[in-house]
């Protein structure tokens, strides 16, 4: 019996996308608006290796990236080595290395892809792409305020209503503050108690007070502090007794200076706000969208004081955040502001006749060095095929160069949508093709 083939799989590694013309049109449409956005703010991009050290992310990105997400392998020269799950400690990595030569402030942006080893789901997938937007050499609160003004202007770019996100924020030296002082947790119970409390909104109330009691050595009355904590806000958060008051300070001062630039309405001092990562130091920040079926956060940041500081005696605090592509798209989706990307800003030439294969390529090329986008078609067909071709690739207009319009130098401009059809003389083709695409 003849054996059956068997083929290899066309999809594409678990929790990993394949960019078909269409999801990568989307893709470029998106991180255009954003880079023309923070390029606006005056950010440079930069970009680094997809494979760094393993020791990179061992010292600061924390326990649940390094043990349980890093794809990290030994190379074939004993090297250990991880594909990166984030750009801060490359961008660290970059920035110490010439630190002594750049102009501060620094203000740098990149579009990097990161894997993480986690549990594909709505919002969380295997790969992403994140637009990360960094600030070095700043230690007031005015560089919060220009993170936090771009990360809001990137939002307004893609039309976002108020109303459809929220920029959630607190600060590590308040969280700190109330672990060790006001808990009076030693830090190993303070990192464990964080942890719950970042991962509190995934889980019921009975099953976070039953974890967070075998962690607290006076449960009734830390508890109580606890709920007090969460339900604080900017005014009365600092009546706990042992939260640090200038963190408290600086928050206040960041919101005040938001407040006449029309952004304070989306923001919301929120204590549960903890970020996972070790390095951050100061005040931390998360963006979400409203619409509850895109629940995970859209960006995440903060400063980081002390990252620099791994790679010589150099002292930069910086200041930033990551956008994924993953949750944006749910939020640019769920609010329809996503325009028609199909809509080609070109035309189609559909071949007549076989003969007439150089007298379109002329033509074509005529159209090109004037600025305007040409597909031809490469072999004859009937009319009617081949504009059912231009439909389904997405093209509006049609040139039609049949033997007549080439002896009376014409041309024929067919407008898929409207069904009209116009002769005109060569000599007009171009401002007209210019009217029709951009009008
Ligand atoms: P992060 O919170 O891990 O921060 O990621 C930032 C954003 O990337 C998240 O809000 C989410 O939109 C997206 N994201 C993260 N992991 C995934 C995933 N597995 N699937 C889909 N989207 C994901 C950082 O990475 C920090 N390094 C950001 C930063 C820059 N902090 C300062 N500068």
């Amino acid at each position: 019996m003849e054996k059956q083939k068997s083929f290899l799989p066309t999809a594409p590694y678990k929790g990993t996308r394949d960019f078909y013309p269409d999801e990568m049109r989307f893709r470029n449409w998106m991180f255009s608006v954003m880079r023309e956005t923070v390029q606006s703010f005056g950010y440079q991009e930069y970009d680094g290796p997809i494979l760094e050290s393993f020791e990179l992310y061992q010292a600061k990105s924390g326990e649940e990236i390094v043990q349980r997400q890093l794809y990290d392998f030994v190379d074939k020269g004993e090297r250990h080595v991880a594909i990166r799950p984030e750009m801060t400690p490359t961008l660290a990595r970059m920035v110490a290395g010439e630190v002594r030569n750049l102009a501060k402030p620094i203000r740098w942006f990149s579009i990097p892809n990161l894997w993480r080893y986690e549990q594909p789901g709505k919002g969380r997938l295997r790969e992403h792409w994140q637009l990360n937007v960094d600030l070095f050499g700043v230690n007031s609160y005015r560089a919060e305020v220009e993170i936090i003004l771009i990360a809001d202007a990137i939002l307004k770019k893609f039309g976002a209503p108020k109303g459809s996100y929220q920029i959630k924020v607190s600060h590590r030296g308040i969280l700190d503050s109330f672990l060790g002082k006001t808990l009076g947790l030693a830090a190993e119970k303070s990192q464990a108690v964080s942890k719950l409390l970042d991962k509190k909104a995934k889980i019921s109330k009975e099953a976070f007070e039953e974890e967070i009691k075998v962690l607290l050595d006076n449960p009734s009355k830390q508890l109580d502090l606890i709920y007090k904590y969460l339900d604080s806000n900017l005014s009365n958060v600092g009546d706990l007794l042992g939260i640090d008051p200038s963190s408290v300070e600086f928050i206040k001062n960041l919101f005040s200076d938001l407040e006449s630039l029309g952004v304070k309405d989306q923001m919301e001092f929120d204590p549960s706000i903890i970020r996972g990562f070790d390095y951050y130091t100061g005040c931390i920040f998360e963006v979400f969208d409203t619409n509850p079926e895109n629940r995970r956060s859209l960006y995440g940041g903060g400063r980081y004081d002390n990252l620099i500081g791994l790679f010589s005696n150099d002292q930069l605090s910086g200041i930033g955040f990551g956008l994924g592509d993953v949750t944006f798209k749910n939020f640019l989706e769920g609010h329809k502001l996503v325009p028609d990307l199909n809509k080609k800003n070109a035309v189609l030439i559909p071949i007549m006749e076989e003969k007439l294969f150089p007298e379109v390529l002329k033509l074509a090329e005529e159209l090109r060095s004037e600025g305007i986008g040409v597909e031809t078609m490469l072999e004859a067909a009937k009319v009617g095929k081949q504009i059912q071709t231009a439909e389904k690739k997405g093209y509006q207009f049609l040139l039609f160069l049949g033997e007549s319009e080439v002896s009376e130098n014409k041309v024929q401009i067919k407008d898929i949508i409207s069904g009209s059809q116009n002769t005109v003389a060569r000599a007009e083709l171009i401002s007209e093709l210019r009217k029709s695409l951009l009008g």
